[in-house]
């Protein structure tokens, strides 16, 4: 599932990030591709040693997490890596699949989830585009600044060179308690059902037994 939500970022949440961002200095974005991607990754991001880079994580940890449809579709584990992303004008990502397994020695975590918070004003810049190639064919976002997209990391995707402006954004990956996209998806569909039910008619046995399913899948399928 692609799941984008509006306005993930408050306005002062955004402001934080983007006038922190636009006085920060910017590394080579290869730094951190896999031996493939690095082959197509033109674009700069904020170093991983960066004092800033504590307080920008928490913040868009923080949104992410109070956010209902980022636990309820996403079912997060850990929000383990965070990359802040730089486009100036000739930049792109050619098509590549993120890497499966991240960080190093007792701290390697799975990307399940990766999401991109949009930073810049779409007006501001032209291209930049995130084109991932989904199940449901070819689809292009360039959201409103403060806004997000969360799609499965087995995903091919890219970004469209930048042509005109600067595109801010800000990227990382999730592990999920339910490895399986599908899996994920039929119990979102599911607890979706059983809170409608809920609302329009209560506790009653039709809930029960919806949510005795729910919870023993939850239960078949978690992964820690
Ligand atoms: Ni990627």
């Amino acid at each position: 599932m692609l799941l984008t939500i509006a306005d993930l970022l408050s306005p002062e949440e955004l402001a934080e990030l983007t006038s922190t961002l636009a006085a920060a200095e910017f590394v080579d974005g290869k730094l951190t591709a896999g031996w493939h991607a690095q082959l197509v990754k033109q674009n700069t991001q904020l170093s991983k040693d960066d004092p800033i880079l504590d307080r920008l994580c928490q913040l868009v940890r923080t949104s992410l997490n109070r956010h209902p449809l980022f636990q309820t579709a996403i079912q997060p584990s850990i929000i383990h890596t965070f990359l802040f992303s730089r486009y100036d004008v000739g930049m792109s990502y050619g098509l590549h699949v993120d890497n499966a397994l991240m960080g190093s020695g007792d701290r390697r975590y799975r990307s399940d989830v990766s999401w991109t918070i949009f930073l810049s004003d779409p007006a501001t810049y032209t291209g930049g585009e995130l084109v991932i190639e989904g199940s449901e064919g070819v689809q292009a976002f360039k959201l409103k600044a403060g806004s997000a997209i969360l799609y499965p990391s087995s995903f091919l995707h890219r970004v469209e060179s930048v042509t005109e402006g600067v595109r801010f954004a800000a990227v990382g990956w999730v592990q999920s308690l339910i490895r399986d996209p599908a899996q994920r998806d039929m119990l979102f569909d599911l607890d979706a059902v059983r809170r409608s039910l809920f609302q329009k008619e209560g506790k009653t046995t039709e809930f029960d037994l919806i949510t005795k399913t729910y919870a023993n899948l939850l239960r078949q399928w978690a992964e820690f």
